[in-house]
């Protein structure tokens, strides 16, 4: 196996994962946001390295070394100048949401999101007794947009905004002008921004990914971003993440507010992080042209094999929102789970509904023909 082999299927059943016990054997696991691939080699090597050394005792917060090298990927990709001192390692990002919403709100104050949107965002008002405030995206013609003005009204007088950019479920980048008027709408009403850009790393084509604090400095002292190679490296089971906070009064609140449940990162986790960011360029490169061209062969099996799922090319991420309503299924994800033995991950998760469902394409090509034509087959057999 080459250190950029993703066509090898590797059966991931022999070690205890989320994706693939939580179905039985015969299930094809398109659902929960990681990748049926390999780790980088990089990766593989600075962790067999770090075993050699016998002690895996606390990691203290973070190094130095790993601090550098985020703040010039920061300039590097984004141009967003920030200081190693402004990066707070975490065990993940939803524990760093949670965690920023603990110290940045209390009970009762409003939080806006957009829906459809990944579960534990949804979920994350209700942890701190906070009112939800939810805006639709805006479908449109190719795929769905952000619904400017029910979000800037609603920002209006909402303590914080958690942003999900790029967006999971649908895929989609947030345009300059996009954040521009949303950081806009934080600064007059002085909603804290806590933007969760995971998937920031994962972007095709000409689309680009701009992290809502690089639009100034004032925005980015009303932010909290959120970051992590797990996505992209395929790590997530490392638990490792990072917050980015340049104002030093809300960094400290943010610590603040940790109240010993997320304290410091995984000691691995830091090591796959450095030598992922350190090293992993040609491999992050090689993955995008392989998801990239996983995307387009999904998009375009669908168009001519089931036409009536409507699905847009997501710009980012390796995740594709389908829309099944035109096939008449009653519940999309229980049809495909139990007539095709395919899990996807169900619409009203996501607060949409139950014409929708997520399908992961972060995997061996086999695996996605596989997934297609146990699709095509159970449509046909109803
Ligand atoms: C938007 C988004 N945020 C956060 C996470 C998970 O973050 P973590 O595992 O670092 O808590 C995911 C995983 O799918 C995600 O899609």
């Amino acid at each position: 196996m080459t250190a950029h082999d993703f066509d090898t299927v590797i059966d991931r059943r022999q070690v205890p994962t989320s994706k693939w016990d939580r179905y039985p054997d015969g299930v094809l696991a398109m659902w929960v946001a990681d990748m049926d691939f390999p780790v980088a080699e990089p990766i593989a090597a600075a962790l067999r390295d770090r075993l050699e050394h016998p002690v895996f005792g606390y990691g203290g917060p973070g190094p130095a070394t790993l601090r550098d090298v985020i703040a010039s990927d920061m300039q590097d990709l984004y141009g967003w100048s920030i200081s190693p001192a402004d990066v707070v390692f975490l065990p993940g990002v939803v524990p760093g949401f949670n965690q920023a919403l603990k110290a940045v709100t209390q009970p009762g104050d409003r939080l806006v999101v957009e829906t459809p949107v990944y579960p534990p965002i949804l979920a994350a008002a209700s942890n701190w007794d906070l009112a939800r405030v939810d805006v639709p995206l805006r479908p449109v013609a190719d795929g769905s947009s952000v619904n400017l003005d029910r979000l800037t009204d609603a920002l209006g007088d909402a303590a914080a905004f958690l942003l999900c950019n790029p967006h999971n479920p649908t895929g989609r980048t947030r345009t300059r002008a996009e954040l521009e008027t949303i950081a806009n709408a934080c600064l007059a009403s002085g909603a804290v921004i806590i933007s969760d850009e995971i998937h920031c790393d994962i972007v095709y084509g000409s689309s680009k990914h701009v992290p809502i604090a690089a639009l100034s400095p004032e925005v980015a002292r009303r932010t909290v971003t959120l970051m992590a190679a797990s996505k992209t490296y395929n790590i997530a089971g490392l638990k490792t993440a990072y917050a980015i906070i340049p104002d030093a009064d809300l960094r400290r609140r943010f610590i603040g507010a940790n109240l010993g449940m997320s304290e410091g990162a995984n000691v691995l986790g830091l090591v796959a992080t450095e030598a992922a960011l350190r090293y992993g360029r040609s491999w992050k490169q090689a993955l995008l042209s392989y998801l990239k061209a996983n995307r387009d062969h999904l998009v375009t099996r669908l168009g001519q094999e089931i036409p009536e799922i409507r699905i847009n090319a997501p710009e980012a991420t390796y995740l594709a929102w389908l829309d099944c309503s035109a096939l008449d299924l009653g519940d999309a994800y229980r049809f495909f789970l139990d007539k095709a033995k395919v899990a996807f991950n169900p619409g009203p998760s996501f607060g949409s509904d139950d014409q929708h469902v997520r399908l992961n394409f972060g995997c061996p090509r086999a695996l996605l023909d596989d997934g297609i034509d146990r699709m095509v087959r159970a449509l046909s057999q109803r």
